[in-house]
């Protein structure tokens, strides 16, 4: 049978709303809207959980009205809304809206875990369920972790941050020199006329046992830096070389860190998903770590790696199919686990 189900993310800044046509072979987008003012945000120095919720409220009403009218389907069979972890406030718009259009369409509704919805993005972003087990690395703005997903209802982690997010770090190195937000966009785009090993930062975490990551270390060693050398964050050519050694600093911790879990978890497909996996040198080196250990890497495409309303979507289609009962008691939980 297929089916038809409404996905809406608002977990973060970015308000989306996406449409997925489902069956148990596979899962195909046939309908997305999605506005992010990002501007308004860096005016205020980063993501004002007040802005974010008059921005939800605001264009919700537009956005899921766009996806219904792209998809060409004035009905479907199912809607989700992502419930946690993310910005409280922000959460709780989309939840909101999602019961209540679920409700007056007379369909079920599915409160989605938003990094199991990254979790399956690599998968659905090829129009395919996800494969068990595998070992996924997710990277974005505010996580980054490696679960071992054995099997659809056991997730374990093996790997988080101790401090920040490496999404976070990039949107906090590109700050220190100038550059503007969301930094990772910019620091690769600058790190492209750039060279490794003009200046010398930290690989944190690099060599260490286990599989977590740290990113405070190589934030405050790029300060330093910096205060000693004030005409990195002015000249060009040497804001494109520390730029190529932030990003060659952070992709090698995060290949070091795939590496012990591949080698813990003997896994034998690596997947990738969140905003910073849009980072080119990133999953070209993840691409090298996979070959090496003869296991396979699989990315969320574009458009499918940051944060989107599709994975949400097939997340709510998955659970559709598997005949879950519709869950209209789910609150909001900014910290909800992947583990399960
Ligand atoms: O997944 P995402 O859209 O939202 C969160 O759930 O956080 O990720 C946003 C993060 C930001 O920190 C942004 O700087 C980073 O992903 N990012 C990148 C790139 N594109 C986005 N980082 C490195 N390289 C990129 N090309
Ligand atoms: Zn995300």
């Amino acid at each position: 049978m297929k089916l038809c189900a409404l996905g809406i993310e608002t977990s973060c800044d970015e308000t989306a709303v996406a449409v997925v046509e489902a069956d148990d072979h596979g899962c195909r987008l046939i309908g997305e809207a999605l506005a992010t003012r990002p501007e308004e945000h860096a005016l205020l120095g980063g993501i004002v959980p007040e802005l974010t919720v008059r921005q939800h409220l605001e264009l919700l009403p537009k956005i899921t009205a766009q996806a219904r009218g792209k998809c060409g389907r004035s009905s479907f069979h199912v809607v989700g809304a992502t419930a946690g972890p993310g910005l409280a406030p922000a959460l709780l718009v989309g939840l909101a809206f999602g019961k209540a259009l679920a409700w007056a369409e007379k369909v079920p509704f599915h409160a989605i875990n938003h990094l199991e919805g990254h979790l399956f993005s690599p998968f659905v972003s090829c129009g395919k369920w996800p494969e068990y087990p595998h070992l996924a690395l997710i990277v974005s703005g505010g996580h980054t972790l490696l679960v071992d997903a054995v099997s659809p209802s056991e997730r374990r982690i093996v790997g988080t941050t101790r401090d920040d997010a490496a999404g976070e770090a990039f949107d906090k190195l590109a700050r220190m020199v100038g550059l503007g937000y969301p930094g990772g966009p910019e620091i690769e785009n600058e790190a492209k006329g750039g060279e490794v090993g003009i200046y010398s930062l930290p690989r944190p975490m690099k060599g260490a046992p286990g599989c977590d990551f740290s990113f405070s270390g190589l934030k405050n060693a790029a300060r330093l830096l910096l205060e000693k050398n004030p005409d990195i964050a002015r000249s060009g050519s040497a804001r494109s070389n520390f730029c190529a050694e932030v990003q060659a600093a952070i992709s090698e911790s995060l290949v070091d860190r795939c590496r012990n879990a591949l080698e813990q978890t003997d896994r034998r497909l690596l997947t990738v998903s969140g905003g910073v996996s849009a980072n080119q040198g990133i999953t070209r080196a993840l691409e090298e770590l996979a070959r090496r250990s003869g296991a396979k890497l699989l990315t969320a495409g574009a458009g499918w790696n940051t944060d989107n309303a599709s994975m949400i979507a097939a997340v709510t289609a998955r659970r559709a199919l598997d005949g879950v009962a519709s869950d209209w008691d789910t609150d909001a939980d900014p910290r909800w686990s992947v583990a399960g």
